[in-house]
């Protein structure tokens, strides 16, 4: 094709429209950064039991400084966030805009998940280099992942177990209440295990994470807790189909763990062989299509192929992984559970996740 001919096809309104998409991109990353720092230092929090409130007063009764404060409700302001009133010089934040960003919120407080923005930003360098050279790059290199991911399922999980997600398991709240085994793959810093281990004082439950760091947070907490029926061990999961308990478990959980694993099929090997005969294996992972061009509607693909190129996959290559990726999605997850030796599977999906399938598996 000539170059006039190119030239012909050129769709002046589809190039604005996507210019102007880009533009609004580069203010919305730049809103998840200020909206982390909101998030972590209190601003949004203190903001939302503020009257109208000067610079001085929100920074005065957020103990921050002055200056930092005012260049962030810059930000806030011009991003539609915060309201200004230019006669009174004064701020305030929305109590509908304070419903999406604040402690407060519970489960639905999104700026929780904007510090994962500033936290993949921070490895981009080495990201860099992997792009060039492969392999990836550590969980060391991540500066706050634990304490982030903690959060992240402290609120998306926590606030939704025992309403949604333990009934998605007919008969598990009495059994728990009973007296069970229940093994956590992946761990992490153990929060759902410890709610779990409060709950059913008469179960006993098992966290496996490869993170000495997060089975230590795991640790202290119970600890503080007081939880005698809830232990935390740390241990690399690549072999688990060889060193698995076999059938000792009522219960096994995976959550948002299996996709960053190094062996993803060795540690599904290893569940099922852990899993007693009429036990059942609860999996949470991500919600998408195994095919690209399928998520184009999800309404959070972009924030969740940038997580799993940025981390996700990254952290199993490094181990010498498989490096899945997040967005593995359903079709492959139905073919790795098949593969490692499950025969129902039985997807579910809770109506305030936009996020996760929740995976009901049996032997
Ligand atoms: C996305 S986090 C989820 C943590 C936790 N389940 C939660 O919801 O907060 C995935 C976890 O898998 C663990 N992990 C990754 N590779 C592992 C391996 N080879 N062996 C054991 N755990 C591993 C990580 O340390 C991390 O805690």
């Amino acid at each position: 094709m000539s170059e006039t001919n190119d030239h012909k096809d050129f769709d002046v309104e589809k190039a604005e429209k996507f210019g102007s998409q880009i533009l609004n991109a580069l203010n919305n990353g730049a809103l998840c950064l200020m909206l982390s720092i909101g998030h972590r230092t209190g601003l949004l929090d203190v903001l939302s039991t503020l009257p109208p409130s000067t610079s001085e007063g929100i920074a005065a009764s957020a103990h921050l400084n002055e200056r930092y404060v005012r260049e962030w409700l810059g930000a806030m302001v011009t991003a539609g966030v915060v309201e200004a009133d230019p006669e009174t010089g004064q701020f305030r934040l929305p109590e509908e805009h304070a419903a999406s960003l604040t402690r407060a919120a519970a489960a639905e407080n999104i700026a929780v998940f904007s510090q994962y923005i500033g936290l993949l930003g921070g490895v981009e360098d080495e990201i860099l280099e992997c792009f060039r050279k492969g392999g990836g790059v550590p969980y060391e290199k991540f500066s706050r992942f634990h304490e982030v991911m903690a959060e992240d399922s402290g609120q998306s999980v926590l606030s939704s177990l025992e309403s949604h997600i333990l009934p998605l398991i007919p008969g598990i709240r009495e059994q728990l209440e009973k007296g069970i085994k229940v093994l956590d793959v992946g761990c992490g810093s153990g929060r759902i295990l410890n709610k779990l281990g409060t709950l059913f004082p008469n179960s006993r439950f098992t966290g496996l994470d490869l993170s000495q760091e997060a089975i230590e947070t795991g640790k202290a907490e119970a600890a503080a807790q007081n939880l005698k029926n809830v232990t935390f061990q740390c241990a690399d999961l690549s072999d688990f189909e060889h060193v698995a308990e076999v059938e000792a478990y009522d219960l096994i959980t995976t959550f948002d763990a299996v996709h960053d694993q190094a062996k993803p099929m060795s540690v599904l090997k290893g569940i099922h062989r852990a899993l007693k005969s009429d036990g059942t294996y609860l999996m949470q992972d991500i919600k998408a299509s195994s095919q690209i061009h399928n998520n184009c509607s999800h309404p959070i693909g972009t924030f969740l192929y940038t997580v799993s190129c940025m981390h996700c996959m990254t952290v199993s290559l490094a181990q010498g992984g498989e490096g899945l990726g997040a967005m593995w999605g359903e079709e492959k997850t139905r073919e790795y559970l098949t593969k490692a030796g499950f025969r129902t599977i039985q997807t579910n999906e809770l109506a305030h996740d936009i996020q996760n399938n929740w995976y009901v598996v049996k032997k």
